[in-house]
């Protein structure tokens, strides 16, 4: 399977850092961002991957990442070209390079402790997305289940009211109808082409299929967040390094 990395968007919740560089090269301890993202995919034995960025700051990311040989990956780019588009718009970037396969696509600022190469063995069609149980679902994607807790119903956006305690992470595997879906999207009230929406829509053909994570995960896309990553990223480095 062929990865894709999703690096768009202004990040403006990082503002004035990301006037400097791309959101997704800002320092998470001691790397920059997507660089966790892409160990991530490569760990899970993916070693074809297009990174999408936005238009602003794209050379950094060819300056920085290369051909990807140095990270164990080949890599292509793509440019979004429309900076407020939202992560489905930039994964449309993609298609080409998915060729009719099923694709493994990860957000640029999330960082995941597990590898999903399981998973990426067993996938076969549909979609799948993975959850964790988080103190602040209102941030992300949430999804409702029925009474048996069982069940998925549908995921919401950012919800003021989240039905659950989860958080849909940012790792997703499609198979190649999520291009002809995310066609089919229109804006959301934040005016992009959310990743949730497409979601929705395998889920209302029965064709979505989850998993709950067990070992660690952090968005980076805030201050506090980035924070609380570089801090866990450190203690992990050093116990790691306490090792014999
Ligand atoms: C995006 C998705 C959201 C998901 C989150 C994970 O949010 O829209 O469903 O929970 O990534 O990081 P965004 O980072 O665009 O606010």
């Amino acid at each position: 399977m062929k990865g894709v990395v999703l690096a768009g968007g202004l990040g403006t919740r990082l503002y004035p850092l990301t006037k400097i560089t791309n959101k997704h090269l800002l320092p998470v301890y001691d790397k920059p961002m997507v660089l966790y993202a892409l160990d991530t995919v490569r760990k899970s034995g993916i070693t074809e991957v297009m990174i999408v960025c936005g238009r602003e700051h794209a050379g950094h990311f060819m300056h920085f990442l290369g051909s990807g040989k140095e990270y164990g990956v080949t890599l292509s780019y793509a440019i979004q070209d429309k900076d407020n588009g939202g992560i489905a718009d930039a994964l449309l970037y993609a298609e080409d390079f998915a060729d009719r396969n099923s694709i493994a696509v990860i957000l640029g600022d999330n960082i995941f402790e597990d590898d999903f190469t399981h998973v990426i063995a067993s996938f076969e069609s549909g979609a799948m997305v993975f959850f964790k149980k988080v103190p602040d679902p209102e941030r992300f994607g949430v999804p409702v289940f029925d009474k048996s807790g069982k069940k998925l119903l549908s995921i919401e956006e950012k919800p003021k009211k989240p039905r659950s305690e989860y958080a849909q992470t940012g790792f997703y595997l499609y198979d190649f109808n999520i291009f002809s879906y995310i066609r089919k999207l229109k804006p959301s009230p934040r005016g992009e082409l959310e990743i949730t929406d497409a979601n929705n829509l395998y889920l209302r053909r029965g064709e979505l299929y989850f998993s709950i994570i067990k070992g660690k995960w952090y968005d980076t896309g805030t201050f506090d967040s980035l924070l609380v990553a570089s801090q866990a990223i450190a203690r992990r480095n050093k116990k790691n390094d306490a090792r014999p």
